[in-house]
């Protein structure tokens, strides 16, 4: 039996980078797979192609996670369509990186809205659903840079902090139904998002971690599979990094 067999799973900001890796972990581990994004274009289309392949139900949605009644609308229809959700995963998130100085009102709130007021529109509407079936895994995909703060990143750490707050206190209020809530705090891993980052930037963050590489996407799959599944069924309200050994 595979780890994730019968459960369903959906998976904002999953048509690339981390949150691809994880749908298609899950996929191959049994999950029917959802995924949203902001827009439903080829990349999307060639992530579910790949879903697909897996042999599992999965369908895409384009929908900005930042927009309270588009995330309603998206659980509605994830119901709908896959009749249950069982594991949600708070992924879209994006980066407006200056020094305070710099940053404008826009780059503050773009940030808290994607990164955090998502999460709240997502758990929010997908918290009925779990609580008629007394059972589900909220994943927080926060970042080690939310638990140590980063230089030029004020707006990005506090979003990512904010998110482990929330996950702590969500853990507090749904457990007794048998609701999990854990964040994972991942390190540097190469997606898009990273590579933005000038070279010497990435070689010098590279030569800090223990592990001396960057993470993976599926670095951060691995451990979310775990969260997802009935392995992790005593964990809840814990941030677990991912990060080479970065963050101790
Ligand atoms: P990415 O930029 O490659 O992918 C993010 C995805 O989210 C994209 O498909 C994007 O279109 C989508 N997205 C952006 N805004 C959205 C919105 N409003 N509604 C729906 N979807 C939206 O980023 P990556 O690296 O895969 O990051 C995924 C998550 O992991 C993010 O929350 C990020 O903050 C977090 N993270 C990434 C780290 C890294 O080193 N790459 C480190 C720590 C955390």
């Amino acid at each position: 039996m595979k780890l994730l067999e019968g459960k369903v799973a959906l998976i904002t900001g999953g048509a690339r980078g981390i949150g691809k890796a994880l749908a298609l972990k899950f996929a191959a581990e049994g999950a029917a797979v959802a995924i949203s994004d902001l827009r439903f274009d080829d990349n999307m289309q060639a992530t579910l192609n790949e879903i697909a392949a897996l042999g599992v139900k999965t369908k895409g949605y384009a929908s900005n996670a930042a927009s309270y009644a588009e995330s309603e609308l998206l659980a509605e229809n994830v119901l709908a369509e896959f009749g249950r959700i069982d594991v949600l995963v708070n992924n879209a998130g994006i980066t407006k990186d200056n020094l305070l100085m710099r940053m404008t009102e826009e780059d503050w709130d773009a940030v808290m809205a994607v990164n955090l007021k998502s999460v709240f529109n997502l758990t929010k509407a997908v918290q009925r659903i779990m609580l008629k079936q007394k059972s589900g895994s909220i994943i927080n995909m926060s970042s080690v840079v939310g638990v140590n703060g980063n230089a030029g990143q004020s707006n990005y750490a506090a979003s990512k902090a904010g998110m482990i707050g929330f996950t702590k206190s969500i853990a507090q209020e749904i457990g007794s139904r048998s609701i999990r809530c854990n964040a994972i705090a991942p390190g540097f891993i190469e997606t898009e998002m990273t590579h933005k980052l000038p070279d010497d930037v990435r070689k010098q963050w590279i030569s800090t971690i223990p592990l001396r590489r960057g993470g993976k996407p599926d670095d951060v799959a691995n451990v979310a599979v775990f969260l997802a599944s009935d392995l992790s069924l005593y964990v809840t309200g814990q941030v677990i990094s991912v990060c080479g050994g970065m963050s101790m």
